[in-house]
């Protein structure tokens, strides 16, 4: 029997029925539901728009079906259009009359748009949590690398000399300003809309404010109509969590890179990686590629939200029903990725030596020894070619900068001395870039501890 069995003669179609019901997804949001509804219960009661006893029973009635879902003893109903649905009608059966009472001054379009903020915003938790595991863990790694040199690059051709600690730190910093987007999206988030009604709020005297308090809520929307067609919510939960999908997934190409014979810089726990079906020799790193095409998935969900929500009539249309899985699966896909992407990187090898190998070869220290010469007083652009000279003599040579004798440096510009192989070698290259934000090992320690701060910082916010 459907709520409005009263203004239609027959029942739905079964396939009908099967293509309106959200039930098989909307019933994640039981747990929000229930409490959504006991907070409008009692308010309903506190201001006597029903008698404050029969508030009492329906408070007392959601309880025990949320205690019996919990523990298996109740199991949702397939067949029923929405939760929403099913759990008014549990209640009516368990409680009789009193449970009609409770969709008094309430829509399921004002109820749903409170259900979906109220889940989304414990998930936004758990992805406060997630990023701030992988955080931690990248915090860890980097404190053990900041000594570690490896070649940075541009056009992922080597470029100049860096640390795998500063590396690492720049995703660090990408993670930083995920956790704050979604803190700030949390702040609209947090709007109760309940009391929008159907879309023109209500007669009765309802004290709007007390339930958002109740439900933990930072306030109520100002417009019935927006309160009941707004899913931006949604679509900044899904840019925040497209922008962590970005970030995840240059990483993954960098870990899938690095696994690859031609870096080895990093080799991955077995518990990580797999095996090929034909070539034993095969050592794949499938997490990391699972979580780069991953990315599509939340990307869609975004396109998805856009593209129901663009150019819809106010105030609410069924086309909004189409909001849930979508967002759903962004939420899912986002937590086991970070996760598995954590734990992945938690247990990685680093390879220092071939790091070490790779920033020897490619003249990475060209820059610094133009620079050398600026010390010396020539200006940057006549060093640069100077050291441009150098670098295709050594080519030609099969030299490298720290192997080409003094003479031929010497034959290029008089003001190269002995110590220009000092000035070359990779750990001063390293060290000298002392500039805020650069790669020397005070520098990223500083930073380390800097992002500490931040880290505890935002978490408070979740
Ligand atoms: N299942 C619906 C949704 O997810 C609930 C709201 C239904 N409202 C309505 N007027 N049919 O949007």
């Amino acid at each position: 029997m459907k709520l409005w069995a009263g203004r239609f003669k027959h029942d739905v179609d079964q396939k009908t029925n099967d293509f309106n019901s959200s039930i098989s997804f909307d019933c994640r949001m039981v747990k929000q539901d229930i409490m959504g509804s006991i907070a409008h219960a009692a308010m309903l009661g506190r201001q006597n728009i029903i008698d404050p006893s029969e508030s009492e029973k329906i408070i007392t009635g959601l309880q025990g079906i949320l205690a019996d879902i919990e523990t298996g003893a109740l199991k949702i109903d397939m067949q029923a259009e929405d939760i929403h649905t099913f759990i008014e009608g549990e209640l009516t059966a368990r409680i009789g009359d009193a449970g009609k009472r409770l969709h008094t001054a309430r829509s399921r379009n004002d109820q749903v748009a409170l259900d979906l903020r109220l889940y989304l915003l414990e998930q936004c938790g758990a992805v406060a949590q997630s990023l701030r595991g992988l955080i931690e863990v990248l915090l860890r790694q980097a404190a053990q690398h900041t000594e570690t040199v490896m070649p940075g690059y541009t056009h992922l051709q080597r470029a100049q000399p860096i640390t795998f600690g500063h590396h690492l730190m720049a995703y660090v910093q990408m993670l930083l300003r995920d956790l704050d987007r979604l803190a700030d999206c949390k702040k609209r988030m947090a709007i109760s809309p309940l009391g929008a009604g159907a879309l023109a709020g209500t007669t009765y005297p309802l004290d709007r404010e007390s339930v958002a308090t109740e439900l933990g809520l930072c306030g109520v929307c100002c417009n019935s109509l927006d309160g009941v067609s707004d899913r931006d919510f949604v679509i900044e939960l899904l840019s925040c969590l497209s922008l962590v999908m970005v970030h995840l997934s240059r990483f993954a190409e960098e870990v899938i890179l690095w696994c690859s014979w031609e870096f080895k810089f990093i080799e991955l726990d077995d518990g990580f990686a797999t095996g090929s079906s034909i070539m034993p020799q095969k050592k794949n790193p499938d997490i990391a590629e699972l979580v780069r095409g991953k990315s599509g998935r939340v990307f869609g969900a975004l396109l998805t939200l856009l593209t129901v929500m663009k150019g819809l009539p106010l105030a609410y249309n069924k086309d909004m029903q189409e909001d849930k899985q979508p967002v759903f699966d962004a939420v899912d896909t986002v937590l086991i990725c970070t996760d598995t992407f954590a734990a992945m990187l938690d247990t990685m090898t680093v390879l220092k030596d071939n790091m070490r190998a790779a920033a020897a070869k490619g003249f990475i220290n060209a820059t610094d020894c133009a620079d050398y010469l600026v010390g010396k007083g020539l200006p940057f652009r006549d060093a640069y070619k100077a050291v441009g000279t150098l670098v295709a003599r050594c080519i030609d040579d099969g030299q490298t900068l720290e192997t080409l004798p003094l003479s031929d440096y010497q034959s290029v510009c008089e003001l190269f001395s002995e110590d220009v192989y000092d000035a070359i070698s990779l750990d001063r290259c390293v060290q000298r870039r002392t500039v805020k934000g650069g790669p020397a090992p005070a520098c990223v320690q500083q930073e380390i501890e800097a992002a500490r701060t931040a880290l505890k910082q935002v978490c408070k916010q979740f």
